[in-house]
């Protein structure tokens, strides 16, 4: 176990053939590992407070059992994107659902997940597979390039935008304040450690105000998006007040372009090193896109943990848990467990069943979007066989430094 620290930076930008090496270490352990939380001194100077240390729930069963008990692991207590809890005027921006816990939680939730149902992704697929189409019509003529700045992190960031009801011109500024705020750890965003929290509240302020001047906008003239169904009350009476329309708004620009472009990027990376499952997929693009999709994500893992906070004695994993212990649930380690998965290190497109926790696992916080993140996916791998059938990766994946989501910054590609 030497040399394997989940809360050393250095961990995270280690190959990600090692990194797996290393969970499948974690697995065997007879019960969770524990570890001290990193330290940045300029964090701290800025209100956020370190605990105690952190523990790594790697083993599937144990990560299932961690998203199905909420009352015993919840969101609620600190931010469930790391372990350092930030400052209170953080939660003004990112304080959404997704670090409540019910009934608070279930309201929102009640709300918002009206417009992501598989019927209403149904509705919209017509326009996804349009912007999918000009996305690659418009790198066409470039003859290679950088994949996610041109084609992976457009498609994400134009749906959630069109959603909402973002205009055109300022999808590119969304594009940046939201790669500021995940990649907040990674020098290529946030030069300077002291600059971290004052600039990602920055981008949450800048952020919640485009939501604000919209919603003022729609209260006037409702239109056909979200912001506008949002702020309207339904049948119940319920609707979202404006702090948490901002709050919610950040929340999905972050989940649904981050998490989807990094699958998207991960995706032609693999299909580039396998090409076997690249033809296969190619040969019968319909049959195979269910299957491939569920493992791109599986394998990726994009979002590599959530973090819990535990709200009173409990066993779990050969381990009592206790009151305000903090619990990351690795995704990344439950989706290659040798006990779930058959040969997990395998891509393998036809991999069916798939139980994978890539989403999440059963339980109140299940991705809100995973309809629309599929849907995204295969129109995208579709259009691109279709139009760019030679499209590949030239060059490795240049990798976000980050514990939290399995980033792509940069992937060269030619066709
Ligand atoms: C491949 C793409 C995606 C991945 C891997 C992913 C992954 C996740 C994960 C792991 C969670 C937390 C689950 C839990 O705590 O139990 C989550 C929650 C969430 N996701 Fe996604 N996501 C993706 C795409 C999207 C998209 C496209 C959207 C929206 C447009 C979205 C919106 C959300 C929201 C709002 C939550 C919070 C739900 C809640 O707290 O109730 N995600 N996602």
């Amino acid at each position: 176990m030497d040399g394997i620290d989940l809360a050393d930076l250095g961990f995270w930008a280690r190959p990600l053939e090692e990194r797996a090496a290393a969970f499948a270490a974690l697995r065997r352990l007879d019960r969770p590992p524990h570890y001290a939380e990193v330290e940045i001194p300029e964090m701290e100077a800025f209100g956020f407070r370190r605990g105690d240390g952190q523990y790594a729930l790697v083993k599937y069963a144990d990560v299932a059992e961690a998203s199905r008990r909420p009352e015993v692991f919840c969101s609620s207590r600190g931010t469930v994107a790391g372990t350092l809890d930030p400052p209170p005027e953080f939660m003004e921006y990112f304080g959404s659902m997704i670090t409540m816990d019910d009934p608070r939680h279930a309201r929102l939730r009640r709300i918002v997940s009206r417009a992501f149902t598989a019927g209403v992704i149904a509705r919209i697929t017509g326009a996804i597979d349009a912007a999918a189409v000009r996305i690659i019509e418009d790198f066409r003529p470039k003859g290679g390039g950088d994949f996610v700045a041109e084609v992976a992190g457009r498609l994400p960031l134009k749906i959630i935008c069109d959603l909402m009801g973002v205009p055109e011109d300022k999808h590119d500024r969304v594009f940046e304040l939201s790669n500021l705020i995940v990649g907040s750890l990674d020098p290529e965003y946030v030069p300077d450690l002291a600059e971290i929290g004052p600039s990602v509240i920055a981008a949450g302020e800048e952020l919640r105000q485009m939501v604000y001047d919209l919603a003022a906008e729609r209260a006037d003239k409702p239109e056909d998006d979200l912001t506008s169904v949002l702020m309207a009350a339904n049948v119940e009476g319920e609707s979202l007040t404006g702090k948490e329309l901002g709050s919610f708004f950040i929340l999905l620009i972050v989940a649904g372009n981050e998490t989807t472009r990094n699958a998207t990027a991960h995706g032609l990376d693999l299909l580039t090193r396998h090409p076997e499952q690249r033809a296969l997929w190619m040969s019968d693009f319909e049959r195979y896109a269910p299957t491939a999709v569920e493992e791109i994500v599986r394998y990726a893992s994009p979002v590599t943990f959530m973090r819990r906070t535990v709200t009173r004695d409990y066993e779990l994993g050969g381990h009592t848990f206790k009151d305000g212990d903090k619990v990351l649930l690795y995704y990344c380690s439950a989706n290659r467990d040798e006990t779930v998965f058959t040969d997990p290190d395998t891509f393998d497109i036809t991999r069916d069943p798939n139980p994978h926790l890539g989403f999440g696992a059963p339980g109140p916080h299940f991705c809100l979007g995973a309809h629309l993140a599929r849907q995204e996916l295969t129109v995208m791998f579709r259009e691109l066989f279709r139009r760019l059938p030679e499209i590949r990766a030239t060059a490795p994946p240049e990798r976000l430094t980050s514990a939290f989501i399995n980033g792509i910054k940069h992937l060269e590609c030619a066709f």
